[in-house]
């Protein structure tokens, strides 16, 4: 295991759509799931896509610990979600601050839905299906993104909304995915 090089806004490689992943349980690909939990917790990331590290498959890990200090933050089980399929519940949108390990130091308020169901599965093959809001529904969204070449400032509605973390209004930052 190996803690891996995060690529930056402005690699094309974030840009490509990724490739489904056509084989599980294989060594290749815990060693991949695996390089990306380190990766993720050396950053303090809250997601992580293989894209981001230069692997162009459609597999996203998150997850959120509850935290004391931050009791607003809700927590987000630990996942691996590989060939995500996302089915909105709802129209309706929410606008937060957001960060990404691949656009480091800033953050951006960016509007997402906030019911969906999402499916997939994990690194055994083992298929799944979550309903989910809030918090947990936009980093599902943020890491999907990543899968089809989109980073968050594409999303961004008003760029007046985005800037540098330690320049925005102390208390709104949000968790890096
Ligand atoms: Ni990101």
């Amino acid at each position: 295991m190996a803690v891996q090089k995060v690529l930056r806004m402005g690699d094309p490689r974030l840009l490509r759509v990724a490739e489904a992943v056509g084989e599980f349980n294989t060594p290749s690909l815990d060693r991949l799931v695996d390089d990306m939990f380190e990766t993720m917790a050396a950053l303090d990331g809250a997601g992580l896509a293989a894209p981001q590290i230069g692997v162009n498959l459609r597999l996203v890990i998150f997850g959120v610990e509850a935290n004391p200090r931050y009791p607003e933050v809700e927590p987000v089980p630990t996942t691996v979600l590989i060939n995500p399929e996302i089915t909105l519940m709802s129209e309706a949108m929410d606008e937060d601050w957001e960060g990404c390990l691949s656009v480091p130091g800033l953050r951006g308020l960016v509007p997402r839905h906030t019911h969906l169901r999402y499916s997939g599965f994990d690194q055994h093959g083992q298929r799944f299906e979550r309903e989910v809001k809030d918090f947990h529904a936009r980093v599902v969204q943020h890491e999907c993104d990543h899968l089809d070449g989109i980073l968050y400032p594409r999303r961004i509605r008003d760029l007046s909304r985005f800037g540098f973390e330690d320049e925005l209004v102390p208390g709104k930052g949000a968790e890096k995915a």
